[in-house]
């Protein structure tokens, strides 16, 4: 009983420091901007679960591609729209040469590091931001996730219970850095925070806004769909400065 106890007040505290350190988002759009269809744009991630939804559509869609990627050979995609770029996004250098000349930036950063303190998400995106400003280019989408910032307790009992303070604590706390630094960029921005993460198909209809998820039940949303959500906010001014949830 006592463990328990301990592990649920832990568990609070987690959630609470998340909450009040993460960013919280304006609901309505922040900042205005130009809608024009940018052709040219990069895919950060590319070689991930959303990241591959992203290149596939995107090609579909018409628009010339480039994904920045550590392993070429894991991307598996050939197309004539489609440019790849060997880097790490820790890497600024690699990251200013794959922005260069772009019309828009997409991102679905992530990686598995769960268990120690690391800064891959907010050091990776300062170096894309750094090389977006230096670049003049505007338009970036980022995937973070639901439960960080006001969306804290949102991703459901479980995730707020055991996920996020056991498994996830420094990964979330690397988010909510990561989404500050995208929050003061002065750059046409739109954070997409997901539910949990599915490999169903695109179903091509979602929730988005600001009180998406539950405090019990856990959200889910397929990563084609999330991909389907970003590649609109290159299109749509509707969200821009702001960080929708998203879920089925
Ligand atoms: N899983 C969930 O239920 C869930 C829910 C909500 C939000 N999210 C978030 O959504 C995002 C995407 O998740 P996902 O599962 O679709 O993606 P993922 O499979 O984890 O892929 C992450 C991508 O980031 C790339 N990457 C990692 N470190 C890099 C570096 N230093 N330089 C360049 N690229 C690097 C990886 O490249 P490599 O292939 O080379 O490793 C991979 O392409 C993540 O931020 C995740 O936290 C996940």
């Amino acid at each position: 009983m006592t463990i328990i106890i301990v592990l649920a007040l832990y568990a609070l505290a987690i959630n609470l420091l998340l909450w009040w350190v993460g960013y919280k988002s304006p609901q309505a759009v922040a900042k205005g901007s130009s809608t024009r269809r940018p052709e040219r744009i990069l895919i950060i991630g590319a070689t991930g679960g959303t990241g591959r939804q992203l290149v596939e559509q995107a090609l579909n869609r018409g628009y010339q591609v480039t994904a920045l990627v550590r392993n070429p050979s894991k991307l598996c995609v050939e197309h004539p729209q489609l440019t790849v770029i060997s880097g790490d996004v820790l890497d600024y250098e690699s990251v200013a040469a794959a922005v260069l000349g772009q019309d828009a930036v997409l991102s679905a950063l992530g990686h598995k590091r769960f268990f120690y303190p690391t800064r891959i998400l907010s050091d990776g995106t300062r170096n894309i931001l750094k090389a977006m400003e230096a670049g003049g280019v505007r338009r970036f989408v980022c995937e973070t996730a639901l439960g960080t910032g006001d969306t804290a307790w949102r991703m459901g009992l479980l995730y707020t219970l055991i996920v996020i303070p056991l498994v996830l604590p420094f990964y979330f706390y690397d988010k909510t850095r990561q989404e500050h630094l995208i929050a003061k960029s002065n750059l046409d921005w739109v954070i997409v925070r997901p539910g949990a993460l599915t490999n169903g198909v695109k179903r091509g209809t979602c929730r988005h806004g600001f009180n998406i998820g539950g405090y019990i039940k856990t959200v889910r949303i397929s990563r084609a769909d999330v991909a389907d959500f970003m590649l609109d906010q290159l299109e749509s001014d509707t969200c821009l400065g702001t960080a929708p949830g998203l879920s089925w």
